[in-house]
């Protein structure tokens, strides 16, 4: 017997509501029948609603547990590599060693952009911020790629797909190297994608370039943890256009657009200005008193997330990675990084941190990373966006190899009722 809801509203009959259960996790309550009765849901935030039904990620906030496909994002960072989380997000299993290669190949050889979206960078100033530039030039791949624009084409969607994880760090790295007035790397298909990613970043044309194999292991694990994580604001933001039609690229495109926000994946570099804000420990308490006063706007970026009650899982990885590069890189007494672990002390020791469960999250270690391994601060969030992509072209897909119907919410409307219009004299 299925479970339902009955809702009861003072002077008509009983609503009964259907209860629909996941594999894991709350129940929901579907309410898609209430508007014919009269009635909209009103939930600012999207804090208790379900937009959708999926199978890629699960997050149990409370316990702090992030699993791909079913496992869980530790054992992945520890024993996987990025290109592998893609194609299990993309697929729902595990490559074995054939797949693998086969897709690592594919990516490798579809890293090349075409010859006239370099143009496209001269448009923009040299100091223009990485992600306007990102929004830009991929919201144009479209415009490269009529041949493969069919969304109701498997076929299609794939070669989108492997398009867009593939060509992400070889625009990213031309972000980088535009700004710097230094000429675009090509790719290089011999390296792996976070080796190919440092060396069109760092490399130039008139010398060798070396990989650190301890980095690049660091920036593919970094580019993992981003990989995906439900129907966060950027996520369901590629869900709602895509639900209109819209060509993946252009879906993609209105993700890093909201991903870009320092509530979101902004936060990685909002973490850095904090960090320098602060200067120092003995200012940390200063800031924490800022962060708890309501009439201040001021919070403590990285810490505190919608669904985590708990510490984020990712952000123990990372800063286990963080240790590992410092290390490497003879920077133990990273002093941003000495301040960090002071913040997070303090601020997990706080009664106003601990009542609302407001952890450090993903982003408050990895900013520290990218900075050590020399990516500019106004880059963090590109990396963010990098590795998200195959989360959100996974969630794009699910949802258009699907049923699915045009994303289209109602509100509550609290303005004007009718009245006429006065003409100026009048007025
Ligand atoms: C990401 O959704 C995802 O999955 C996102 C993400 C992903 O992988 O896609 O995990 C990536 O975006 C991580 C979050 C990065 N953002 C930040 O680090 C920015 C700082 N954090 C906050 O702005 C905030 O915690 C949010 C935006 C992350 C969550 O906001 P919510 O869920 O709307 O929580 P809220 O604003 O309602 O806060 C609840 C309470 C409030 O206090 P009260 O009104 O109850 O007294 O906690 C307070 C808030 O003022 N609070 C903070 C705080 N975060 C929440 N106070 C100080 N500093 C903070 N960071």
């Amino acid at each position: 017997m299925a479970k339902k809801a009955r809702l009861t509203i003072e002077g008509r009959d009983p609503i009964d509501l259907p209860i629909l259960a996941g594999t894991t996790g709350p129940d929901v309550i579907d309410v898609s029948g209430l508007t014919a009765q009269g009635y909209f849901t009103y939930d600012p935030g999207f804090v208790s609603t379900a937009s959708c039904e999926s199978a890629i990620t699960y997050i149990d906030g409370d316990a702090g547990i992030l699993l791909h496909r079913g496992y869980p994002i530790e054992q992945l960072a520890e024993q996987s590599d990025f290109l592998e989380v893609c194609y299990l997000l993309l697929n729902g299993e595990l490559p074995n060693a054939s797949q693998k290669a086969n897709f690592d190949f594919t990516i490798s050889h579809h890293t090349m952009v075409h010859e006239q979206l370099r143009v496209f960078f001269n448009g923009f100033r040299r100091d223009a911020h990485p992600m306007a530039i990102m929004i830009g030039v991929v919201g144009a791949l479209s415009a490269f790629y009529h041949d493969s624009l069919d969304i109701a084409d498997e076929h299609h969607r794939r070669v989108s797909a492997m398009r867009l994880i593939a060509k992400m760090p070889t625009l990213a790295a031309m972000c980088y190297k535009y700004s710097l007035g230094q000429p675009f790397m090509y790719p290089r298909n011999d390296l792996s994608y976070a080796e190919n990613f440092l060396y069109m970043m760092f490399g130039n044309p008139c010398e060798p370039f070396v990989v650190n194999p301890v980095i690049a292991k660091a920036m593919d694990r970094i580019f993992m943890l981003h990989a995906d994580h439900e129907q966060n604001a950027s996520t369901s933001t590629v869900r709602l256009a895509g639900s209109t039609g819209a060509n993946p690229f252009a879906c993609i495109a209105s993700g890093i657009a909201a991903l870009w926000g320092p509530s979101h994946g902004g936060a990685n570099e909002a973490v850095l200005t904090m960090l320098d804000e602060i200067g120092d420990a003995s200012r940390v308490g200063e800031f924490v008193k800022k962060a708890k006063d309501k009439n201040d706007p001021f919070r403590l970026m990285g810490f505190g997330h919608r669904v985590y009650k708990n510490y984020d899982p990712r952000a123990r990885v990372m800063k286990q990675t963080c240790d590992e590069v410092l290390a490497e890189l003879g920077l133990g007494s990273d002093p941003q990084l000495k301040l960090a672990m002071e913040l997070e002390k303090i601020a997990l020791e706080d009664d106003y941190f601990v009542e609302r469960k407001l952890y450090p999250n993903v982003d408050f270690y990895s900013g520290i990373i990218l900075k050590a391994i020399g990516i500019p601060v106004n880059m963090f969030t590109v990396m963010f966006a990098t590795g998200r992509t195959p989360g959100w072209i996974a969630h794009w897909n699910e949802m258009i190899s699907g049923s699915y119907r045009i994303g289209r919410p109602r509100q509550l409307y609290t303005g004007h009722p009718h009245r006429d219009f006065l003409p100026v004299d009048k007025r």
